[in-house]
């Protein structure tokens, strides 16, 4: 049984943040992002590279060592200047090695224009396998050319459609499954009912002006409720669990 605190001033180890995260025994579905407290997803530069923290890195490498698949939109995939994926820690190597799972996730790109960098098509050693889910619109000569066309998925004809793309997911094995946003591809999959869990870390710092939030959506009627699981705590960050309600 993972331990279930309210509160902890000191940071929690790997090995804690391995058991407060650990994946449910059914297919589900986890979103991370991280904030500041007046809501910018992404710092001045457009990156979430720079409102983030060390305590931040640490549950978003242990969430990604979790998981069998990381899913990103491919507005997040080029700003950051997302890669295959790497487990670099030996602790998580360990991790995954015990539980069966291959040493690194599956990172699964969504896209409807295609425009994803060469830089995540040309793969890379001793990394995880790179997937795409496009819509029958998407132009994939060049995906397929790059990548094969065993991991270019159509899921959809105008937009890549949640239900769909995790059912073909769940069919590769892929079934803890930890999207690392962004606020489009998030709005989409709230909307769709399709969220278990949300992990958000909150920075204490203001930004001002205005930039994404971590849900780009209309309204959302009837709104989304979460409930907190834990609130961990560590250099100031608050770092936080929700399981979503409805
Ligand atoms: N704070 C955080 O934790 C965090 C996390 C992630 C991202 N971010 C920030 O968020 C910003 C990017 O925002 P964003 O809204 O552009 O990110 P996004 O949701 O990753 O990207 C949107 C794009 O992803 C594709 N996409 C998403 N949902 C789709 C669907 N259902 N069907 C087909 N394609 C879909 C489309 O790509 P195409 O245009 O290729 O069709 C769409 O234009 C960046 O500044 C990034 O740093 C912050």
């Amino acid at each position: 049984m993972p331990p279930r605190p309210t509160l902890l001033q000191a940071e929690p180890a790997l090995s804690d943040l391995l058991q407060l995260y650990a994946a449910p025994p059914y297919p589900s579905v986890r979103m991370n992002f991280v904030s500041t407290l007046d809501g910018h997803a992404s710092g001045p530069d457009g990156r979430a590279g720079s409102i983030n923290s060390a305590p931040d890195q640490r549950v978003f490498a242990a969430l990604r060592a979790l998981s069998d698949a990381v899913v990103v939109g491919a507005g997040t995939i080029r700003a950051e200047g997302y890669r295959p994926l790497r487990t670099r820690s030996a602790e998580l190597l360990e991790a995954r090695r015990a539980a069966g799972r291959p040493d690194h996730p599956t990172l699964v790109a969504v896209t409807a224009s295609g425009d994803l960098p060469d830089r995540l098509l040309e793969g890379a050693a001793d990394s995880g396998d790179v997937l795409v889910l496009c819509t029958e619109r998407t132009p994939r000569r060049r995906l397929v050319d790059r990548l094969g066309a065993d991991a270019v998925l159509v899921c959809g004809t105008d937009g890549v459609q949640p239900h769909q793309a995790l059912s073909l997911l769940a069919q590769r094995g892929l079934v803890r499954v930890l999207s690392e946003g962004g606020p489009h591809l998030f709005g989409d999959w709230l909307r769709a009912g399709v969220v278990d869990d949300l992990c958000l870390t909150l920075r204490p710092t203001l930004l001002g002006g205005v930039g994404p939030r971590i849900a780009e959506v209309a309204a959302l009627n009837p709104r989304a409720t979460f409930e907190p699981v834990h609130v961990l705590h560590a250099e100031g960050d608050l770092i936080l669990r929700y399981r979503v309600v409805s």
